[in-house]
């Protein structure tokens, strides 16, 4: 596969921009190839610069639900260009998804918008500090809840694959001090923490956890915390920046059916364009500044352009059996793969959630996630990438199925996965 124009782009690029890269996991780091240098998108397909094709199962880190470029969502976006790309003022598209997403979630009276899931997992906690008074927070080890300085403790995603001890340098100590990092699925650990303490503002989880391979909560350490924190006044906070839209139009909250006192969402309610939202019950939310004295704000928050792609996205979800379609053909994936494992004797472990999957080494108990090393995932990757299929470049996340993904790019897959190799296992 030449990709003369992608290397020439990409040495520019690192000229200019720290690893030529907008975002760390986009540099493809270990696995030994020029990143994707993409000139256009349609479908499940990305196109580089250089004229290739690549089914894409990343999907934008699981923004595109729907696939790129879809033609109603196009629609709807360049219409509101033309009426105008951003008002500093509020525009009915924000109240129409807004609306949406309440009728979906219900554990959400309110909500406001943001641009990124960094800015929505932050302010939530600021939230629940100033709604309970206390500091700590509790969080989950491998847990990615974005950039935020009290949350890049222990976190997973592209923090994993650049530090070992996954936090970053520059987080000041006083921060981390307040934030607690325990092993997730662990109920005694985290019940008697939950119990013996009195100074926790909230626990924040991602309920299928999915920066760190793909790790859902038991039920029965999900049901203590809703149980522990009710106790106490301790506001739970669920992150669905991924699962949010992902697993079913409520959520990973309606599967559990656990009602979070805060969630935070993000990806899929863009449409592929920056939006993020937090919302949850009116009393909390009514502290957020104009009403209350919890500052939060945004020029481009609310953007009417991510609006309604937001918004035409939820709309084809709605279509029926659109879940069902997803996981079906992620289950069709994920068996072959299990087939092609079995086969072959090794010690890796398919794990699916709806329409994301990932691998993982074989370990004992569910609170932990022994991930490939890089030589293995490079090893895999390479496989798959030399037949013009793109996974996540890295072996901390998840792999995406969208509703764009057709029978002829499954049956594609399908082949590459028959054919793999294991030497290296
Ligand atoms: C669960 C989760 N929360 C928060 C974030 C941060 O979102 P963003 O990258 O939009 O800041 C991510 C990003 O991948 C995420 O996976």
């Amino acid at each position: 596969m030449k990709r003369v124009k992608s290397l020439s782009i990409f040495q520019e690029a690192c000229q200019r921009m720290p690893g030529g890269v907008s975002s760390p996991v986009r540099a493809c780091k270990g696995l030994d190839m020029t990143p994707l240098i993409i000139e256009r998108a349609k479908g499940s397909t990305l196109f580089d610069v250089d004229g290739n094709r690549y089914t894409d199962y990343c999907t934008s880190f699981g923004a595109l639900i729907v696939g790129h470029a879809h033609p109603e969502v196009v629609k709807s976006t360049i219409s509101q260009i033309h009426k105008g790309s951003s008002f500093g003022a509020t525009a009915e598209e924000e109240v129409l998804l807004a609306k949406k997403i309440l009728q979906h979630m219900p554990s959400m009276d309110k909500l406001r918008f943001v641009s990124s899931g960094t800015e929505s997992t932050m302010t939530a906690l600021r939230l629940a500090r100033a709604y309970t008074g206390k500091d700590v927070i509790i969080k989950f080890t491998g847990h990615y809840h974005g950039h935020s300085d009290a949350l890049l403790v222990k976190a997973g995603s592209g923090v994993l694959g650049i530090n070992p001890t996954s936090s970053s340098k520059g987080v000041p100590s006083s921060w981390i001090h307040s934030t607690l990092s325990l092993p997730f699925n662990d109920l005694v650990t985290c019940q008697s923490i939950l119990r013996a303490r009195d100074d926790i503002a909230a626990v924040i989880l991602e309920p299928i956890a999915a920066n760190q391979g793909l790790i859902p909560a038991n039920v029965d350490f999900i049901q203590m915390l809703r149980e522990e924190t009710d106790k106490k006044g301790i506001i739970l906070i669920f992150d669905e920046v991924i699962t949010g839209f992902r697993l079913g139009l409520g959520g990973a909250q309606e599967l559990y059916h656990i009602k979070p006192d805060l969630t935070c969402l993000g990806k899929i309610i863009g449409g592929g364009f920056p939006a993020a939202a937090f919302g949850g019950k009116k009393a909390l939310m009514d502290q957020l500044a104009p009403l209350g004295e919890v500052y939060q704000a945004g020029t481009l928050s609310g953007n009417p352009v991510a609006m309604s792609a937001g918004l035409k996205t939820l709309e084809l979800l709605e279509t029926p059996d659109c879940y069902e379609t997803l996981a079906y053909q992620t289950t069709l994936i994920t068996e072959a793969l299990r087939e092609k494992i079995n086969q072959e004797k090794v010690d890796i472990e398919v794990i699916q959630a709806g329409s994301m999957f990932a691998l993982s080494l074989k370990t004992e108990g569910s609170s932990s996630f022994e991930p490939l090393s890089l030589k293995q995932y490079h090893y895999l990757f390479h496989q798959f990438f030399n037949h013009s299929i793109y996974l996540s470049p890295s072996p901390y996340e998840v792999n995406f199925v969208s509703l764009a993904h057709t029978e002829p790019d499954i049956h594609q897959m399908l082949e590459v996965i028959r054919r793999l190799e294991f030497k290296l296992f």
